[in-house]
């Protein structure tokens, strides 16, 4: 699996080829993919401005190869984002936020004019929510915002010792299938306390470049 996550990485960095241009900034996801994309990228680090990061581990990670990260706000918007999922459907909507990065990254995806999704044939899915749906709250909402989710048929388990890189936690649902992910998406964002989550379905990806066993294939 790990193969793969390399050769999806390898892929988006051909993928993006074109944007590599000495203004440009890139943004980048979280998780073990985009890692992967990552030590990649630092391969090319001459030829862009920099990179804007979904968390402060991929920041850390960025600046240990050398290459600058930027402040969002201080960039706007980035042409490509590059980021691993949890879960993808046919239609590139995705569950994210296994590694309780899913506000940042949902941030930069929204200033992205490009989100470019990289993973591994297990994440490939028919319907959203077999992956337990992630959603960072503020703290002290934890226990209300638990209770709604259960009025919606989802089982909240709190994500014990986990604090977000925005000082949140995380509560992720159980036993529940999305059959309709941006209805979801936005009644869970209409809770008193939910700061953001995991479903990204009305912002999908653009291109999903998927690996499995007889390489990686495009979709969008
Ligand atoms: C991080 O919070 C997530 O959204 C990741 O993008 C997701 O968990 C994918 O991670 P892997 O590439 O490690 O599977």
């Amino acid at each position: 699996q790990d193969d793969l996550k390399r050769a999806v990485a390898a892929a988006a960095l051909d993928d993006i080829d074109a944007l590599l241009t000495p203004d440009a900034v890139i943004g980048v996801g979280t998780g073990s993919t985009a890692n992967h994309f990552i030590d990649l990228l630092a391969t090319r680090r001459q030829d862009f401005r920099g990179a804007v990061a979904s968390s402060e581990a991929t920041a850390e990670r960025l600046k240990s190869h050398g290459i600058d990260v930027l402040e969002l706000n201080h960039v706007g918007t980035v042409p490509v984002y590059i980021d691993g999922a949890d879960e993808i459907d046919r239609q590139l909507r995705m569950i994210k936020g296994g590694g309780a990065a899913l506000t940042r990254e949902k941030i930069v995806a929204a200033c992205a004019e490009r989100f470019i999704c990289i993973a591994d044939a297990s994440k490939s899915v028919e319907t959203l929510g077999g992956f337990p749906l992630p959603v960072e709250v503020i703290p002290m909402a934890r226990s209300y915002v638990a209770r709604e989710m259960v009025k919606l048929g989802i089982t909240p388990v709190y994500r014990d010792g986990v604090l977000t890189d925005n000082g949140n936690r995380i509560l992720d649902g159980y036993d529940k299938l999305f059959d309709d992910p941006e209805g979801m998406e936005t009644t869970l964002d209409g809770i008193v306390g939910v700061v953001t989550n995991g479903l990204f379905a009305r912002r999908p990806a653009d291109v999903l470049l998927l690996g499995g066993d007889s390489g990686v294939t495009r979709f969008t």
